[in-house]
């Protein structure tokens, strides 16, 4: 297929080539390097529904070589927040139908990040009224937000043994829920401080039983929850996201530098179609892009982390050198619909304005101009 012509650069504008080659994942074929980053927006119904507006966001940004739509819980007790959507119910599952019905339409390709919160959330966000659970009652510091206000964290309840079982079912049946609703795949969310994430800590995860103590007994939760998601909708369809060393959510590790390759190479054998791996934070001492590279096998997916920006400049060496197969971005994408055609015609890009990052309708959502309606004045 021939490419569009460029339109003539300026001077001081660089080509990112390497952000244009297309790449094959899975069934897809990706017309680009850039993948749209899980964004939680908190603008789902009460119900956890999405709906038209949402579609319309999503649809906005469809030239992305992926979408990864926002962590959604697959069941009621993994809600973290107000406004989160859910992969559950019926109607959850017809409102995802619209976004998935538009970003298709648009032309793009969307996989949906299923989140469980475990110990961040609340009982006054669960649906169904629900403490939170976690590997361990070890209560986070920090607070959760409902209705503008902030209210502490309260200590989550340990998981019994019978019921983590019951947990690795509600993945792979939200997984299966997500194929319904239209995904191209899902993306488990094992990053930030959420259950999958405590289960890996060593700070977090105290059990005594096979899902805690050394390292290999803290992966099992995650490497066996990959499995049974891979086994219900194909390995070809899942990729999971992780966060070495990131320190939200009150998260810590002490031995993330050993317990993740041995992860890796236990979730290498279930065949996942990648790896999104977030860089460690530049006070962690190692590399976690690095040891990704080295240990992985398959597609890797790169992101910064909260601290640390990636400039345009760095992204395109990370692809040309080989050290990802894709680079995800997250605030670009909030504040620029079109980020693919403005990287690639040099037009400047816009900041994300925070304040509307969580919560709210169209305003710091849809309403951030692609460059033709910019340029109509709209
Ligand atoms: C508003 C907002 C919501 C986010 N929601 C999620 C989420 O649902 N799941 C997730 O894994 N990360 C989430 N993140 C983290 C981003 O995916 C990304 O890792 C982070 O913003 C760093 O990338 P960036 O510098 O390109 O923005 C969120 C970040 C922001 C700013």
């Amino acid at each position: 297929m021939r490419s569009q012509p460029r339109k003539p650069l300026r001077a001081d504008q660089i080509i990112f080539d390497q952000l244009f080659q297309p790449y094959p994942l899975g069934e897809f074929e990706l017309p680009n390097r850039l993948v749209m980053a899980p964004l939680t927006r908190m603008r789902a119904d009460a119900d956890g529904v999405m709906g038209e507006l949402n579609a319309e966001y999503y649809a906005q940004r469809a030239t992305a070589g992926l979408i990864i739509a926002e962590g959604s819980f697959p069941h009621s007790s993994g809600k973290s927040f107000p406004g989160q959507p859910g992969i559950e119910t019926a109607e959850q599952i017809a409102g995802w139908r619209l976004v998935t019905d538009a970003v298709h339409g648009a032309g793009g390709r969307i996989f949906l990040q299923l989140m469980h919160g475990g110990r961040i959330g609340h009982e006054l966000i669960a649906p169904g009224g629900e403490r939170p659970v976690a590997p361990s009652a070890v209560r986070p510091q920090g607070d959760a937000r409902i209705a503008g206000e902030k209210i502490p964290f309260d200590e989550p309840r340990a998981l019994e043994l019978e019921e983590i079982a019951e947990l690795q079912q509600q993945f792979a049946q939200g997984a299966q829920n997500a194929l319904e609703a239209g995904f191209d795949g899902v993306e488990l969310h094992g990053a930030n401080g959420y259950l999958l994430h405590q289960f890996l800590s060593d700070v977090t995860n105290l059990r005594s039983d096979q899902y805690g103590g050394d390292a290999a007994n803290r992966c099992r939760f995650v490497v066996e929850t990959a499995q049974l998601v891979a086994e219900r909708i194909g390995a070809e369809r899942v990729g999971i996201r992780l966060s070495p060393n990131q320190n939200v959510n009150d998260i810590s590790e002490n031995d993330a530098q050993t317990l993740y390759p041995q992860l890796l190479g236990e979730l290498n054998a279930v065949g996942l179609c990648y790896l999104h791996m977030m860089e460690t934070p530049p006070d962690a001492g190692w590399s976690s892009v690095g040891v990704a590279r080295e240990a992985w096998n398959s597609t890797l997916i790169v992101n910064s982390n909260f601290q640390v920006d990636w400039p345009l400049e760095l992204a395109d060496e990370i692809v040309a050198e080989g050290r990802a197969d894709l680079i995800c971005y997250g605030r670009r994408f909030i504040s620029n619909p079109d980020l693919v055609e403005r990287i690639r015609s040099g037009e400047p890009i816009v900041e994300a304005d925070f304040q509307t990052f969580y919560g709210g309708g169209a305003e710091g959502y849809t309403d951030y101009p692609a460059l033709a309606e910019a340029a109509d004045g709209k």
